[in-house]
């Protein structure tokens, strides 16, 4: 079986081929960053302009590094929600028409359900049932994964995720977007316990999170720091992401190590783009040694968003039944993870 893959939920346009016997053949992907940066974020509507533009030519570069032609596909799987649903919709009507027009399967595929497959990817596979930390741009979640489409929402953030509180307060520090990578740079020179910011939630029972205190704590620290009429100095803005990361890995870590002791599962999977965070896998890795739990990651190209996990979501769902039964172009701004079910499985059922 052979899939081609489409991502366009939000500023990357990506497209990729997956083989069930060869692996993944081909992935491609075009990030918009530098037509977004000058507006500090990303712009919905030229966001889904650039995808039109870039959709098809990642198509063909795609499949020509894949050395395959259409007529070998056997579906496409493409990214239907929750995003921005202009840049979904690209994506969404490219994918279901080329499907319609090869006489194959369309399989519209949940973006977090990739992200949380996407260490099938690897060679090293997590077993069902497994604990998944997601933590992306939109969402900080802790999920127990106990089959494909089958999910138990252990906690989830109340405000601003995981991701956001990193690009927030990298704004606040001055950094260029998209802010996490670049905080978590500046994070490296900084000294630990120069400022310490609140990890909220932490003494708490349960498994919510809460970060949008965070933002607050940081543009306090900097006022006071300037208050002087001096400028922050690079020792001090070091200073300052290091505390914004070690109070976002803490946090993580912290309810994660919690999550494991409670429901006694021995797998991990940490997936979404804050995955690719070094710190916070250097913790995450530590908490589970500790415990003899087994943790998986995707590499590093597939934390943020990408069409390979579209693929393998897709691939997933397509060997157990779940094509779109119709020709619906399927777009959906939101989604919750916790509606999906298994391929076949209806709600209610
Ligand atoms: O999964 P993703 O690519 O898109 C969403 O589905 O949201 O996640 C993007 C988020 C952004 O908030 C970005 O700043 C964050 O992941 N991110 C990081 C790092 N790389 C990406 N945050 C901290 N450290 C990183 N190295
Ligand atoms: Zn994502």
């Amino acid at each position: 079986m052979r899939i081609l893959g489409i991502e366009s939920s939000c500023d990357e346009s990506a497209v990729a081929v997956l083989d069930d016997e060869r692996g993944l053949l081909a992935h491609e992907l075009f990030s918009q960053v530098d037509l977004h940066r000058l507006y500090g974020g990303v712009v919905p509507e030229l966001a889904s302009r650039d995808h039109v533009q870039r959709l098809l030519p990642l198509v063909r570069q795609a499949l020509a590094r894949a050395g395959t032609t259409p007529s070998e596909l056997s579906g496409v799987a493409y990214t239907a929600g929750p995003g921005l649903v202009g840049a979904l919709l690209t994506g969404a009507a490219l994918g279901r028409s080329m499907a319609y027009a090869l006489g194959i399967p369309a399989v519209p595929v949940h973006h977090l359900e990739g992200h949380l497959l996407a260490p099938l990817l690897e060679d090293r596979v997590p077993p069902f049932p497994h604990l998944a930390l997601l933590v992306s741009g939109g969402h900080t979640m802790l999920i127990v994964v106990k089959a494909l489409g089958d999910y138990e929402m252990l906690g989830e953030t109340r405000d601003d995720a995981a991701g956001e509180a990193f690009d927030k307060s990298a704004k606040l520090l001055g950094l260029p977007y998209p802010g996490g990578p670049e905080l978590s740079r500046l994070a490296e020179q900084g000294r630990a316990g120069v400022f310490e910011f609140p990890r909220p939630m932490l003494d708490r029972a349960g498994f919510e999170f809460s970060f949008s205190g965070l933002k607050t704590a940081v543009m306090l620290a900097v006022r006071a720091a300037e208050a002087a009429g001096k400028l922050l100095d690079a020792q001090q803005r070091a200073d300052i992401a290091r505390g914004v990361q070690d109070a976002i890995v803490d946090t993580l870590v912290g309810k994660t190590a919690r999550a494991l002791d409670e429901t006694g599962l021995g797998h991990l999977v940490v997936a979404g783009g804050v995955s690719a965070n070094r710190a916070l896998r250097a913790a995450l890795e530590q908490a589970a040694r500790r415990r003899k739990v087994e943790i998986y990651f995707p590499r590093f190209e597939f934390c943020t968003d990408n069409a390979a996990m579209i693929a393998v979501a897709g691939m997933a769902r397509l060997k157990q039944g779940g094509a779109s039964p119709n020709l619906a172009i399927e777009a959906r701004a939101q989604w919750p993870l916790m509606s999906l079910r298994a391929p076949g499985v209806h709600r209610g059922t």
